[in-house]
């Protein structure tokens, strides 16, 4: 990629799904890409691409819970254009979408610190679930993990625009528990079920 090359980013990109699924397979396996498209298609989730001229290198999956919480489900860059800031950028224009959202979150493994570089060069805090759950008990911890499909991620990021973000979490989360619980059925629970019966 050299300097002249401009990135571009569109949103809501529904058209391309095709594009979306065959990236996030292509990188991450298939379980990821059929999770990703499912949280599409539940309605809840949506979508940007990061196209560099007409080649599409990079996608982010998002959803709501509100417009106060805003968690980034996949953030996606193909092999050849990683560490070049396309994540960065993917992270951000979903930022920019959500300028209504006080609270952001990511989850994500330990050893995946590609992952975790780029969302605390960008201000995240991690924080490990038994970090949270002495914080903010176990009840509220499930809430966020439901919340954000994350049971099978070790640490969770978080950005907001409190200094104690860790109690406007819990508290976002426990006030929309209702919400919640819809969101993880529809783009967690259900699609396993069906995955596991195919
Ligand atoms: C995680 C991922 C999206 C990062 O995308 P990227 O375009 O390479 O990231 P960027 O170039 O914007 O880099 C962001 C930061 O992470 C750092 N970084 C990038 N790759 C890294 C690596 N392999 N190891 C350590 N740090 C890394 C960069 O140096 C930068 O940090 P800085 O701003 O402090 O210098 C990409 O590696 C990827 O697609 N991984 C597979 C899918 C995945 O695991 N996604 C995350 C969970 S859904």
């Amino acid at each position: 990629m050299d300097e002249d090359n401009v990135i571009v980013v569109k949103s809501d990109t529904t058209e391309y799904l095709d594009i979306i699924g065959d990236i996030i397979e292509g990188e991450m396996g298939f379980p990821h890409s059929y999770y990703a498209l499912e949280s599409v298609k539940s309605g809840w989730a949506r979508t940007v691409v990061a196209f560099l001229d007409d080649t599409p290198i990079g996608v982010g999956i998002y959803y709501n819970i509100d417009p106060e919480i805003c968690v980034h489900y996949y953030i996606v860059v193909t092999k050849n254009y990683r560490g070049l800031g396309v994540g960065k950028i993917l992270v951000s224009s979903i930022e920019e979408l959500n300028k209504n959202s006080t609270i952001f979150l990511a989850t994500t493994r330990e050893d995946n610190h590609a992952s975790r570089r780029l969302f605390r060069s960008l201000g995240y805090i991690e924080y490990t679930w038994d970090y949270l759950e002495e914080k903010v008990g176990f009840k509220t911890v499930r809430e966020i993990m439901r919340a954000t499909c994350g049971f099978d991620d070790d640490l969770v990021m978080v950005k907001a625009s409190s200094d104690d973000s860790l109690s406007l979490l819990a508290r976002y989360v426990w006030k929309r528990r209702k919400t919640v619980l819809k969101v993880w059925r529809d783009i967690c629970w259900k699609p396993w079920i069906r995955l596991r019966m195919h």
